[in-house]
């Protein structure tokens, strides 16, 4: 199925659940995916390289203007989330009030609306199910209100929503990514100054599919070793004496062994992306397992982000035949990937659900990615 009928698919049932509740017609529909990151793992907050592309799932926003605020989720608890101002929203609601209060916050001055959501972006599975929600929320208060907003200004609108607003001190890779991608593409982006290039992604072309594989383990310590993460590097670069870490030399060293490892993974990890973006240019896909691979290591060891669902996933994959494998997103659970040859992907699948049940670790689900399109205007 193409990505516009998808999304169009998506689009026609958020509008119907529009009508539903507020019995009235929208005045458009904004759709933003979520995503998977290929390579370049905890290196956007450090002003390094990241390789995302956009799954092909979907949050549409239908939305209309309106007196004040109210917010309906087709995946809620089923009641319409209703506010006056845009202060104190909690639950999924937070990210919506938080996109407006940003975009006040940034000039783009919005009023109030009426927002219907629909959603298939798994949650909870590290494929950036908020973000999607936020671009959404964003292309649709900016086509209400009337702002033609550039999309690295939005990205950093949405990220600030979710810094600022809802309180989680990510970086800025899911927005760029669910904003900024191109079907068929993986975009390789600089998070210093979001320069990008999208880079031509069709796994299919090469006999090869791309496996997400949804640990269904709940994130665990998330906002806060994400936090210390963060707080590490930053440390790390004020020792080190430069702004952030992706200026540190190659040979750079620190004496805090901790430190050491948290330096070591973000300069590895920016080469493998540039190594990454070379390989695939160059026409090959299945080079860059090897260093799919590597990057889990580095997460494992180096970082200490990943989990024992992530590591089991990963193992199984590589032990069944995948030319690479590595945990996505920010890890502690969430969702891995697996590049593999079509013909070996149910071997691989089935290998990993049995390494699973043999550890007692929730069965994950698995699915085929193909790089789809970023964030639209459906209708
Ligand atoms: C989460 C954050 C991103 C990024 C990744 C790790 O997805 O939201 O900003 O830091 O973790 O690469």
């Amino acid at each position: 199925m193409s990505t516009d009928s998808h999304a169009a698919d998506l689009a026609a049932t958020a509008e119907d659940v529009f009508r539903a509740q507020f019995g009235a017609s929208p005045e458009g529909a904004w759709a933003a995916p979520g995503r998977v990151n290929l390579i370049g793992e905890h290196t956007d907050y450090n002003d390094g390289f990241v390789m995302p592309f956009a799954l092909p799932y979907y949050t549409v926003a239908a939305a209309a203007k309106a007196e004040s605020w109210e917010l309906f989720s087709s995946s809620g608890d089923g009641q319409t989330v209703r506010f006056a101002t845009l202060d104190g929203a909690r639950g999924w609601a937070a990210y919506a009030a938080g996109v407006a209060w940003a975009m006040n916050e940034a000039g783009y001055a919005v009023g109030p609306a009426r927002i219907a959501l629909h959603s298939d972006v798994p949650t909870g599975a590290s494929l950036s199910s908020s973000a999607a929600l936020e671009g959404a929320v964003l292309l649709a208060l900016a086509g209400l209100y009337g702002h033609d907003i550039p999309v690295e200004e939005a990205a950093v609108i949405c990220q600030r929503a979710e810094n600022d607003y809802v309180g989680m001190p990510c970086g800025i890779l899911d927005q760029s990514a669910s904003l900024m991608c191109e079907e068929g593409r993986a975009m390789f982006m600089d998070c210093r100054d979001l320069s990008r290039e999208q880079v031509p992604f069709n796994v299919e072309d090469h006999g090869l599919v791309m496996l997400v594989i949804d640990t269904n383990a709940p994130h665990r310590l998330v906002d806060s070793e994400y936090a210390a993460r963060r707080a590490d590097c930053e440390r790390a670069a004020e020792l080190l004496g430069v702004r952030s870490l992706r200026d540190a030399p190659a040979d750079a060293h620190l004496d805090d062994e901790r430190l050491n490892r948290r330096l070591r993974h973000v300069l590895s990890e920016n080469r493998r992306v540039l190594r990454t973006v070379e390989i695939l240019k160059g026409g090959s896909v299945a080079g860059i397992g090897e260093l799919l691979t590597a990057s889990h290591a580095s997460l494992r060891g180096d970082y200490e982000v990943s989990s024992p669902e992530l590591d089991s996933a990963v193992d199984a994959a590589l032990g069944a035949g995948a030319l690479g494998a590595r945990m996505t997103g920010g890890g502690f659970g969430g969702s891995a990937i697996a590049l593999v040859e079509a013909a070996a992907a149910p071997k691989v699948e089935a290998a990993v659900k049995e390494a699973a049940k043999a550890a007692g670790l929730p069965v994950p689900r698995v699915f085929t990615a193909r790089a789809a399109a970023g964030a639209h205007r459906v209708r």
